[in-house]
């Protein structure tokens, strides 16, 4: 049994394959919690201690005992308003402005499968367990469940919370955490990945210490700035070993991951809704859902963790045709010709991307409405026929009888005042009254809190989708959220959660009504980077930025919290478009292919031994692709601290593997370079697939291999060992 209540001790613990999470109903029909870590039978009550603190009070009902304080204790969900001064994970507001709510445990039900939420993306697994603990407070009538989701396959535990007012007064939900984690002792560091438009996701790691840190975003997309996927991990953690806990939020709008080391050195994590603009009222008989957080831990370091959360995207979170499959190698008109491109264009891009072995075409920003550039025409999402020469019924049958599939670009959040969308219903785009909106890239956002709005998208996109065989869609929003309002709403705290009600209904509605149609997510590259997005679409453009070595340390980061087979990765053009930088086209094949690999240039320029040297990149890839989207991941080096790259895939039988190093820096007279490998069985030996030359598993991973050194920037090896039967 995964979920397992013992009656006597009034004990809850939650078993995957290598890890127990334990919490306890107290005398006080308090929720405490107890431990959260490795696999153990043991129960964990007996860590709890009493003391009389000064400052931290009493419950009512604790009469005289002094040393009974919520202040101190840990908690599944603590609340504002019980003499807990820490970070709490709800707010409860009553109409009079009183925070006062006080959670106690009414009941408990354990079942069969893994919970899944109304309107909102979640993990999923037949195979799965679900706990449900109902708090309750008396007073107020209201009920909060809490939502315990086991995984055992994948070490994982999901967390969401159902708040529902059952009383007769309305109250305004003004926090509302999903997850909430208390370690009684210990020091931690904080891994977060922060960034900016272009430079996602990069790596920090610092050590919690008295006060709060947090990450977050108000943006209204789960942003560029920092990604909803934060690790705690023990100071002495590695990739190899050590404890560390990961905090994946299954939501794309606002979120805040904070912790806090309190007065005894305690430490608290708290994940969920970001509280900045949300204020959402609850009326008799009405119910919220918060999204849900992803937990994992990992006693064997932060390579292990990363498999776990890489294992439960690929089987738990995707859905679809495409969760498992390996996708196609596509070429993106982008890069290839921005606005500037006629429907024979196209065509003949279609007709080199053949001929070079490519699969698919993507047609971007840049085919309806008027078009020609980003300051128009978004929300008329009508084919330009002029613009292309043709139906899209019919480009889309010349690219298919060049043997190739095809694919476009949507934006449906996003209307320009310059289309006639907006013309005709100014009050459907976000604006507050009276006050002039702020513009981004020349475009408002589309109140997608609006149920008629969402509709009357849906209607449109999936009209220009039965227009012809499409493939690939790539879902893109380039801009984030400012003016915050609702015309179809009264209270304005509710909008940002409703928007992204709003969003998830229609990536639901067209992703079921065209099952056969590869989605790519996308917010101008990687601003919507998160496990909402991958519940609906499989992968997701990683970073505007394609220049290989930037991406060296865009993907580095990116692969804590994500697999391979998520990361949309190409090769494109040099001078690179965003840096300048000038690579080989092997180092940007072997950077580009560490992810659902495709082609973002004009395929028309490139010269014979270019062309060559494609034919055998995407040659390779297709042999390799199983195994880099499917195999377990683990990073060689860091590239923040090393002057290269490295990183491997190995399957599951460890059988195969593939090392992939780029080199950041040359010198003269440079000293050599040892790469140690990670993942292979130590009893086996490997062929190099290139050379034939033969080494031991164990010899490979505990003293390392030297890496070739030539002249010139940047170069790149990747070399496949197989092992020797
Ligand atoms: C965003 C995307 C790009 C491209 C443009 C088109 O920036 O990330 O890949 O689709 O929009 O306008």
């Amino acid at each position: 049994m995964a979920i397992v209540f013992d009656e006597e001790r009034q004990v809850f613990s939650l078993h995957t394959e290598n890890t127990t999470y334990q919490m306890k109903v107290d005398g006080y029909h308090y929720l405490l919690h107890l431990y959260y870590g490795k696999k153990t039978a043991a129960s964990m009550d007996y860590m709890i201690t009493y003391f009389d603190r000064g400052f931290s009070g009493n419950p009512y009902d604790a009469g005289a005992d002094r040393t009974y304080s919520l202040d101190v204790l840990p908690q599944e969900f603590p609340v504002l308003g019980t003499g807990d001064y820490r970070n709490v994970a709800c707010k409860v507001r009553e109409e009079n402005g009183c925070y006062g709510c006080d959670l106690r445990y009414r009941r408990h039900e354990i079942r069969e499968g893994k919970y899944s939420i109304p309107g909102l993306p979640s993990a999923h697994s037949s195979k799965g367990q679900t706990l449900e603990i109902v708090l309750g407070d008396e007073r107020l009538g209201l009920e909060v469940t809490l939502l315990y989701g086991v995984m055992e396959d994948c070490d994982m535990i999901a967390r969401s919370v159902r708040v529902e007012n059952c009383g007769k007064e309305k109250v305004y939900l003004e926090k509302i955490s999903s997850a909430c984690l208390d370690f009684i002792y210990g020091q931690y560091d904080m891994l977060t990945f922060y960034g900016r438009h272009a430079m996602e996701r990069n790596f920090q790691r610092t050590r919690v210490s008295h006060g709060r840190q947090s990450v977050g975003s108000i943006r209204g997309s789960s942003s560029h700035q920092y990604n909803p996927f934060v690790i705690l991990a023990r100071p002495d953690a590695t990739e190899r070993q050590g404890e560390c806990y990961g905090f994946s939020f299954v939501y794309s709008g606002n979120f805040s991951g904070e912790v806090e080391m309190d007065q005894f050195d305690q430490t608290r994590f708290v994940m969920g809704i970001s509280q900045e603009q949300f204020s959402y009222p609850l009326e008799e008989g009405e119910s919220f859902h918060a999204p849900e957080v992803l937990l994992s831990y990992s006693a064997e370091g932060l390579g292990r963790l990363s498999n776990q959360f890489h294992r439960c995207v690929r089987d738990h979170v995707c859905r679809g045709k495409y969760k498992n499959q390996v996708r196609p190698v596509l070429v993106n008109s982008w890069e290839a010709c921005y606005f500037d491109f006629d429907g024979d264009a196209i065509v003949r891009l279609a007709e080199q991307a053949a001929d070079l072995g490519i699969e698919l075409v993507v047609l971007d920003d840049g085919w309806f409405g008027r078009r020609n550039d980003d300051n128009t025409s978004l929300g008329d999402w009508q084919v330009n026929e002029e613009k292309l020469g043709c139906s899209l019924g019919e480009l889309s049958r010349r690219i298919h009888d060049q043997g190739v599939d095809f694919g476009i670009w949507i934006e449906p959040e996003m209307v320009s005042e310059d289309s006639d969308l907006y013309r005709e219903h100014p009050d459907w785009a976000m604006q507050i009254p009276c006050k002039e909106p702020v513009r981004a890239r020349n475009q408002l956002v589309l109140d997608f809190a609006n149920p008629v709005v969402v509709q009357h998208i849906f209607e449109k996109i999936s009209a220009v989708l039965r227009q012809g065989e499409i493939n690939y869609v790539k879902w893109d929003m380039n801009r984030n959220l400012a003016d915050v309002f609702s015309a179809n709403v009264e209270e304005q705290g509710k909008v940002l959660y409703d928007y992204m009600l709003g969003v998830y209904r229609l990536l639901d509605q067209l992703t079921g009504e065209f099952p056969d149609i590869l989605w790519e997510g996308c917010a101008g590259g990687g601003g919507r980077f998160d496990m909402g997005m991958l519940y609906y679409t499989p992968q997701i453009w990683c970073s505007d930025n394609t220049d290989a070595i930037d991406r060296i340390r865009i993907q580095y980061g990116t692969s804590f919290g994500y697999p391979l087979s998520a990361i949309g990765s190409h090769v494109s053009a040099v001078p690179n478009h965003q840096t300048g930088r000038v690579t080989d086209i092997a180092t940007r094949g072997v950077t580009a292919m560490t992810g659902a690999f495709g082609y973002e240039l004009d395929l028309g320029k490139l010269g014979e031994d270019e062309r060559e040297k494609i034919k055998q990149q995407i040659a390779s890839y297709h042999r390799l692709a199983p195994l880099i989207q499917q195999g377990d991941y683990y990073r060689i080096s860091n590239p923040y601290e090393e002057e290269y790259g490295a990183w491997m895939v190995v399957d599951q039988d460890k059988s195969n593997a593939l090392l992939s190093v780029v080199l950041l820096n040359i010198h003269g007279n440079m000293p050599v370079i040892y790469v140690r490998l990670d993942g292979l069985d130590e009893e086996r030996e490997y062929r190099d697939a290139d050379t034939g030359k033969v080494y031991s598993g164990a010899a490979l991973m505990e003293a390392g291999m030297p890496i070739p050194l030539g002249l010139g920037d940047y170069q790149a090896f990747q070399i496949l060992f197989e092992v020797v039967e």
